[in-house]
């Protein structure tokens, strides 16, 4: 299949959701979109600026690393988070970091066959499994975090943003704007290209198109924004994308 034949990807559907309260706060909060950064913004590799601290809690899900590259994935995701919490001070940063951590160790608790076939097949944003690891990295979060030391209280505001964090379209906070970016922009660098391009079964050169029209619209921080238009231009360079397609 070429670029030319492939489908589109199934467009997100903002409505849904659109009415939950928390939804209406937050759009009444930072009606502009997107979000413009009130700290410093970095576009250099992901590389330069690794993310550092919560030992314990990576100690704690290093057995749900194993599945799906959550390896990579998470602690690259992590790094793009720790970055857009400096962009945005305001933002709680212990509850961002927690939650972006934890967001997808659910995935190692679902039929690992299912997850390929489903959560990445044509209309992979209404899966089932997606819902299902979802709630399953809520589980973990309930398990691990109280053993650390974290109210009940703040376990479920982490659990709140892990709970849709694929499939709500919506964000319910900064926090949970914040998440949601950082989850996305780990598809921009060179790990995530790699691997989220195998997983939809899609040449590099097609997935790189993707992101640029259908990722990046979606991102809800300028400093997102940002991020994912140098990360791509670094790819789309070095991988050759504009010959070898
Ligand atoms: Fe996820
Ligand atoms: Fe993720």
């Amino acid at each position: 299949m070429t670029n030319k034949t492939l489908p589109a990807w199934e467009q997100a559907d903002a409505g849904t959701h659109a009415d939950d309260p928390r939804a209406v706060a937050f759009n009444a909060q930072y009606p502009a979109r997107p979000i413009p950064a009130t700290g410093p913004v970095i576009t250099d590799t992901i590389c330069a600026t690794p993310s550092a601290g919560f030992d314990a809690l990576w100690k704690a899900i290093e057995p749900e690393t194993r599945t799906r590259a959550n390896d990579v994935h998470l602690p690259v995701s992590t790094a793009y988070a720790t970055r857009l919490c400096d962009a945005y001070p305001e933002a709680d940063r212990e509850l961002v970091l927690a939650a972006i951590i934890l967001h997808d160790t659910g995935w190692a608790h679902v039929d690992e066959d299912r997850i390929i076939s489903e959560g990445f097949s044509s209309n992979w944003r209404k899966a089932t499994i997606r819902f299902e690891h979802e709630a399953e990295g809520c589980v973990v979060a309930r398990r691990v975090l109280p053993e650390l030391g974290y109210s009940e209280d703040f376990v479920e505001k982490v659990c709140e943003i892990i709970d849709g964090h694929d499939t709500r379209q919506v964000a319910y906070s900064l926090e949970d704007a914040l998440v949601r970016d950082s989850d996305r922009l780990w598809r921009f660098d060179r790990a995530g290209i790699m691997a989220s391009s195998s997983w939809f079964g899609m040449a590099i050169s097609d997935y790189v198109d993707r992101l640029q029209r259908e990722i990046i619209p979606e991102l809800i921080t300028d400093a997102a924004h940002q991020i994912a238009t140098a990360d791509l231009a670094r790819a789309a360079a070095l991988l050759r994308t504009e010959v070898i397609r």
